[in-house]
């Protein structure tokens, strides 16, 4: 018998140490005890970092929505399956059964086919929370296309730079999406973007907004009449364990996004029994992750992890802040929500309400709370305990990237002692090391370094779309052998871990990865600058806020700052979206460069912290002089 759910610390420590030993029978009894599969594997593992090339439950053949919905149908066809909670308070919550989603899935999947999109196409999903964009997602996994969702606060050019990577045929969206009390005009954004996609066939429009807008002929169709005529069978499509099931685009330190992979079978494997464990899950529970379905969080703790236990997972269309900064507790009392999942930026937000409007609200049905994306600090972690789960619901600081696909360091709530601010232990099958920069492993416990995995796990992302070579330069050449995070941390005395954050030039705003670089291509375009550099500092509420060195190009004509400050980030709005605005931006004569050309961010981002009184070296600086002019004009930064 695998251990599927695990209880108390001992058997934490006997079942990692099975998972570190036998990695193979591990993983193979929890597939085989807790999925449905077509056909079973003829190998459990085959992997070789150096290629890098894994393959998990090789010859297995499967499809997740079969694992996700048909399965339960039997004995939860009329529990809800996906519970949808509006944007406006007042329009009424939808329950979606497990019968029901079979058949909107089933619906929407021969809608998809009957346009023309089959196994291996790529389809763009461009929607709000709304029900439909879970089961969009479902419906291509049915037939076996691959899905890739776009953050629907993404702009139109990130859109289609993104659409073109992987050559979608398809764009699914909305005539609009309601946020707070405002409205957004998505199907413009999506107008805009697909001025230069020759790859996309067809757009599909659900109606959400009841706006009047354009519908290209022949492009454009409707949803609602196309689903009103489609079947409600459709028989799943056979998926080899390896297959593409997803891309999800994520930020790196420079140049295109990255177009992460993930295939079938061990994502569905991993971010199941992940799932079930990190936020020990029972029958009756109502599960809430607060996450955009754009992200991958939203992927594998909305839709598939939970949907693969048969829970209830709740979809919450709007923000914290409508019509008040109560409304997450109002949601909790009103669906009495066990499980809730968010982002230090949101508690941070929230904390700074004060407790009134959490203490109107009852709270008791919480059990487990969850922290993800960024760092949480010890000030949102107390504040998480003391008044959100009133010092008794454990708070799981879960540490994981889209490219791990699920969850990695993270306590198991009543199992793993929590600790603020730490992450603390590895999960089930998970080997992390930390190294120094000579490439070397450092063991023992009060120590740091660069967080890699030295073992393949289930879920991890198998390559970058159209790019192998790329994910191979990111990820596996920084250390022999190991998978590279991107991320520093520390393992204290008794082996927790603590993540310190990003050792690259990846920025966690509000808990969005956001590269440096992309965002200077975009300040660049303005055509009064001449060069710029970004770099993070800390904000009380957003983690890392965004920090532009400017240099202005020489005209002799003098310039408006404040106006070029505005442009700039009007600039950044559209060319990557509203996240990736700058709180500061500083004009300066000159950047600090090392010989080869290269700016040293390093100094950067101290004078952006206000933090000059160490510099460290300076003197092989290609301009050691322009150190002192850029901190005698952070006064006039704004
Ligand atoms: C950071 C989100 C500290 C980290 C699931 C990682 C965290 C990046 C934590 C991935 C955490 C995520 N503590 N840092 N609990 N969770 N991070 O791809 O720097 O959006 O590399 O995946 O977020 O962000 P991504």
């Amino acid at each position: 018998m695998s251990n599927y759910h695990i209880k108390h610390l001992e058997e934490y420590y006997q079942v990692y140490r099975k998972s570190i030993r036998e990695p193979e029978n591990f993983w193979e009894e929890v597939a085989e005890e807790h999925f449905m599969w077509q056909k079973k594997w003829e190998k459990v593992l085959s992997w070789d970092f150096t290629k890098p090339e894994v393959k998990w439950f090789e010859g297995a053949q499967l499809n997740i929505t079969e694992n996700c919905i048909d399965r339960h149908l039997a004995t939860r066809g009329n529990k809800t399956a996906i519970l949808f909670e509006p944007n406006d308070p007042n329009e009424e919550a939808q329950h979606i059964t497990y019968k029901e989603l079979s058949e909107r899935v089933n619906k929407f999947a021969n809608v998809l086919k009957n346009q023309g999109i089959g196994k291996g196409d790529r389809v763009c999903i461009y929607l709000p929370m709304i029900p439909e964009l879970a089961i969009s997602v479902l419906a291509c996994a049915r037939i076996g296309a691959i899905h890739s969702v776009v953050f629907a606060g993404f702009s139109s050019t990130a859109l289609s730079t993104r659409i073109n990577d992987s050559e979608c045929k398809m764009v699914i969206t909305s005539d609009g999406s309601f946020r707070g009390a405002k409205t957004i005009d998505l199907k413009g954004i999506v107008d805009e973007a697909l001025k230069d996609t020759p790859c996309v066939q067809t757009v599909l429009v659900a109606k959400r907004i009841d706006s009047i807008i354009h519908m290209e002929s022949d492009r454009d169709k409707w949803l609602q009449p196309l689903l009103d005529d489609a079947s409600s069978d459709c028989k799943a499509e056979v998926m080899n364990a390896e297959d593409p099931l997803f891309i999800l685009y994520t930020s790196g330190s420079t140049g295109m996004p990255k177009g992460m992979v993930h295939t079938t079978g061990g994502y569905m494997v991993y971010t199941a029994y992940t799932f079930k464990n990190v936020f020990q899950y029972r029958e009756d529970d109502i599960y809430w992750c607060t996450a955009d379905i754009g992200w991958i969080t939203g992927h594998s703790y909305i839709v598939y992890g939970p949907l693969a236990n048969g829970a209830t997972t709740v979809m919450f269309e709007g923000v914290p802040s409508y019509p008040d900064f109560g409304r997450f507790w109002e949601i909790v009392e009103k669906h009495k929500i066990n499980q809730f999942y968010t982002a230090p930026t949101a508690i941070r937000a929230l904390a700074k309400q004060g407790s009134e409007l959490v203490e109107k609200y009852d709270l008791s049905s919480l059990k487990t709370l969850g922290s993800v994306g960024e760092p949480i600090n010890e000030e949102a972690w107390h504040w998480y305990n003391d008044n959100i789960g009133k010092k008794k619901s454990p708070i799981v600081d879960t540490w994981w990237q889209t490219e791990t696909g699920g969850i990695m360091i993270t306590p198991i709530p009543f199992v793993t002692p929590t600790k603020p601010t730490y992450a603390t232990l590895p999960f089930i099958g998970i080997q992390p090391a930390l190294m120094d920069e000579n490439g070397q492993e450092i063991r023992g416990n009060q120590v740091d370094g660069r967080l890699c995995i030295k073992f393949p796990w289930p879920s991890m992302a198998r390559t970058i779309w159209g790019n192998h070579q790329r994910y191979r330069d990111t990820y596996f050449s920084a250390f022999e052998n190991k998978y590279f995070t991107g991320d520093g941390a520390l393992r204290d005395e008794v082996g927790y871990y603590r993540i310190t954050g990003r050792v690259d030039d990846v920025i966690i705003v509000s808990g969005h990865n956001l590269g440096t670089a992309p965002i200077e291509d975009a300040v660049n375009e303005h055509p009064a600058v001449a060069e710029s550099a970004i770099v993070g500092f800390p904000h009380d509420v957003k983690g890392n806020a965004l920090y532009g060195y400017v240099i202005l190009k020489d005209t002799g004509e003098s310039r408006d700052h404040n106006n070029l400050r505005k442009e700039i980030n009007q600039i950044i709005t559209e060319h990557i979206g509203p996240i990736a605005k700058l709180d500061k931006i500083q004009f300066t004569q000159g950047l600090p460069k090392t010989r080869s050309g290269k700016i040293m961010r390093r100094i950067l981002r101290k004078i952006a912290c206000n933090d000059t009184t160490n510099l460290g070296d300076t003197s092989t600086l290609l301009n050691p002089e322009v150190v002192q002019s850029i901190i005698d004009g952070t006064k006039n930064s704004n």
